[in-house]
């Protein structure tokens, strides 16, 4: 076959750790098959702009439209940083390259493997998947601040939501609900506030449900969402939701199904036309970094998402298969990244 170009982006902290395990599983599972990886190393994030100044510049994303997929690990410096503070690097080079290349769909997939403990005392079948919109919402940098620095200062923040691109996610997610066993499909918002923006999403749901009459829908208000996710997390299978609730339940998916070390994530451009980005839903995670004890599974399930995608479930499964034997065993063990990382390959090795 054609060799993939992939575009690697370690970024900061923690992020860099747990891509080298997330590259050294690639290349074992596609060992012997005809999937080629030809990597570019992007050095971007809070490191790059210490260095240069530079966030992402037009050449860098030029570079990185060029390719057919991305993996990336975490990007963020240290909160509170004096000498990062108006970078923005979260905004200028993460939310940037979502928009750029039109991620519209962030899928992030919440799956308590057997023998993982959860925090929860039984949380039953854990087993769902979050599409969370990636282009719009409060993230898309629709506000500003009246009177800033004084007592009468107005910020606002405004979330944009457009009937083009609430209708892609929820055909996205009725698809996604259609080919999964259960499906059944959750719309979380927040309409009894949200009049207009849960409007918009209430309807398009409605509307796209008729064409998926074996699709079981439900909604809830994401205040009350957050309560099942505690107290019943395995009667969700597919959650559709707003880019901001998306980015918080996730967070509390991953907390609920063994921990954010992990959790997987990828933003999609499900037209083709861009690049795909796969990555962990946690951050550079600053507090933990260089100490050599960041968990590289939800780097390395990132890659599983990777091959989903490149159409290559086959291989995919492999990854997942060796996660799962590896996280079932692992029990109370502290293992570094590193040890991590070579008992998932050596399982990739031992199959079939
Ligand atoms: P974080 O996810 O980096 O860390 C939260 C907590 O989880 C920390 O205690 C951390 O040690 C722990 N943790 C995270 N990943 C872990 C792993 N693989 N193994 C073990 N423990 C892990 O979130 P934060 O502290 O809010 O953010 C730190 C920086 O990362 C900030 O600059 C933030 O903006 C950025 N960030 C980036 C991304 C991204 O690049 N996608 C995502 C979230 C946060
Ligand atoms: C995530 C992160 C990002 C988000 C931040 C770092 C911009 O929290 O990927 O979940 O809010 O989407
Ligand atoms: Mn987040």
């Amino acid at each position: 076959g054609e060799a993939v170009k992939l575009a690697v982006i370690p970024g900061d902290g923690i992020g860099p750790e747990v891509v080298g395990e997330a590259l050294r599983v690639l290349a074992a599972v596609t060992e012997g098959t005809d999937l080629v990886f030809e990597q570019t190393r992007f050095s971007l994030g809070a490191q790059r702009y210490l260095e240069t100044g530079d966030v992402l510049t037009d050449d860098d994303l030029a570079a990185i439209k060029g390719h057919d997929a991305i993996l990336l690990g975490a990007v963020g410096g240290v909160p509170g940083d004096p000498r990062l503070v108006g970078a923005n690097i979260e905004r200028g080079l993460l939310l940037r390259l979502r928009f750029e290349l039109d991620h519209y769909v962030n899928l992030r997939p919440s799956v308590l493997y057997p023998g993982v403990a959860s925090p929860l005392a039984d949380p039953g079948d854990v087993d769902f998947v979050v599409v969370r919109e990636g282009t719009e919402g409060p993230y898309v940098g629709n506000g500003g601040a009246i009177r800033a620095g004084t007592p009468h200062e107005v910020a606002n923040e405004v979330s944009v939501n457009t009937a083009y691109g609430v209708e892609r996610v929820v055909r996205y997610a009725f698809a996604a609900a259609s080919a999964r066993p259960r499906k059944r499909l959750t719309l979380v918002h927040k309409t009894n506030v949200l009049v207009f923006a849960g409007s918009l999403w209430k309807r398009t749901v409605d509307a796209v449900a008729a064409e998926y009459p074996e699709v079981t829908v439900d909604y809830l208000h994401v205040d009350a969402a957050t309560i099942f996710l505690v107290t019943d997390p395995a009667r969700f299978d597919v959650i559709v939701t707003d880019n901001l609730f998306g980015d918080i339940l996730t967070d509390l998916a991953g907390a609920i199904s063994g921990g954010i070390g992990l959790a997987a994530s990828g933003n999609i451009n499900p037209d083709g036309r861009f690049p795909s980005m796969f990555e962990p839903v946690h951050g550079s995670a600053p507090d933990i970094a260089g100490t050599g004890i960041a968990d590289p599974t939800a780097a390395i399930l990132s890659i599983a998402l990777l091959l989903d995608h490149l159409g290559r479930a086959e291989v995919a499964s492999k990854v997942r298969e060796a996660v799962t034997a590896d996280v079932a065993e692992r029990g109370d063990a502290k293992r570094s990244t590193s040890e991590v990382g070579d008992a998932i390959v050596a399982r990739i090795g031992a199959l079939d």
